[in-house]
């Protein structure tokens, strides 16, 4: 099988130095947006839990790009259910130009990819969001024009969020401190992979418990849900366990007098953070939904090559 592009399924498995380009391109992007380079072109949402951002974000920017989106909701196409993984993939990839699939577990993404014939994006799954990471990229480097010398805290749940967040750091040279409850950090794979990253370029990238020393002098406080869709069932064991992860105003006034607050979305407010927090000035969690649309829409021009 011959794949016409690339896929686009996780930081981990992308080169070092294409979030930074990716990043440049989305920034290039906003201001100046191209000139219908996906006519004719149309990309499948393939998703088995429910989005807001990731699928108008998609939806929107092929449009924009002169394409179009058909999305597929879980009941609609039942995957792995109604029909195997394997053969939604061959069947799209006879109707559509490239996928982008959120799914509970990261090795269907793998999976699609593998028998689809035409690129495969991770909308989000189990163990990776890297369209959010490139956004948050986008997001950091507007605020302060570089990545050298910023530090980001992420405070929280070692998910998918924080294992796509950490990799794109240390692929940019963007400082980077995780806390995490014990039992619930990014997995080995990651850090060893973002160590090894921060090698290259730089990035001082550090793996913590506790989020008052992650949060110390920090530019950037990132947190996100303490549970993650399909996790629902360990609500409450996933209560206690972040209770003293919760980002409040007296967190954020131990961060840099500039820090920025930054969630993915969704949030609950009262939860992983306090509403003076995320709806304060410091907060920037709307500019990264909207950068969403532009990042994306990098990503679609490189998996399409026309980059
Ligand atoms: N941040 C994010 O991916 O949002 P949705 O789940 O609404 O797509
Ligand atoms: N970690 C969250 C992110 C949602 C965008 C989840 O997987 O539900």
């Amino acid at each position: 099988m011959v794949l016409m592009g690339r896929h686009f399924i996780g930081i981990l498995d992308l080169p070092i130095d294409l979030p930074g380009f990716l990043v440049e391109k989305a920034a290039a992007l906003k201001k100046a947006p191209a000139n219908s380079p996906l006519a004719g072109r149309t990309l499948a949402l393939l998703f088995e839990k429910p989005s807001l951002r990731t699928r108008v974000s998609f939806d929107v920017g092929m449009a924009q790009l002169g394409g179009r989106a058909i999305y597929l909701s879980p009941q609609e196409v039942g995957l792995g259910q109604r029909e195997p993984v394997a053969d939604v993939a061959r069947v799209l990839g006879r109707y559509v130009d490239a996928i982008a699939a959120r799914t509970f577990r990261h090795e269907t993404v793998r999976e699609l990819a593998a028998w689809a014939g035409i690129p495969v994006i991770n909308a989000l799954s189990d163990f990776e969001h890297p369209c959010q990471a490139i956004g948050d990229l986008l997001t950091i480097y507007e605020r302060f024009r570089t990545f050298r010398g910023i530090t980001a805290a992420f405070i929280g749940d070692g998910n998918n969020v924080a294992n796509s967040l950490v990799l794109a750091a240390a692929s940019v040279g963007l400082n980077i401190r995780l806390a995490s409850p014990p039992g619930y950090e990014v997995p080995e794979t990651v850090r060893q992979a973002a160590v090894e990253r921060a090698k290259v370029t730089g990035a001082d990238v550090r793996f913590l418990n506790d989020p008052w020393e992650a949060v110390r002098g920090a530019n950037v406080v990132y947190t996100d849900v303490w549970v993650s869709m399909g996790q629902e069932g360990e609500t409450g064991a996933r209560r206690r366990a972040f209770a003293a992860y919760r980002v409040t105003p007296e967190l954020m006034a131990a961060a840099a007098p500039d820090a920025v607050f930054m969630h993915d979305l969704p949030a609950h407010r009262g939860e992983e953070v306090e509403p003076e927090v995320i709806d304060g000035p410091r907060s920037v969690v709307f500019d990264q939904a909207e950068n969403r649309l532009h990042g994306q829409k990098a990503i679609l021009l490189w998996v399409f090559d026309r980059l």
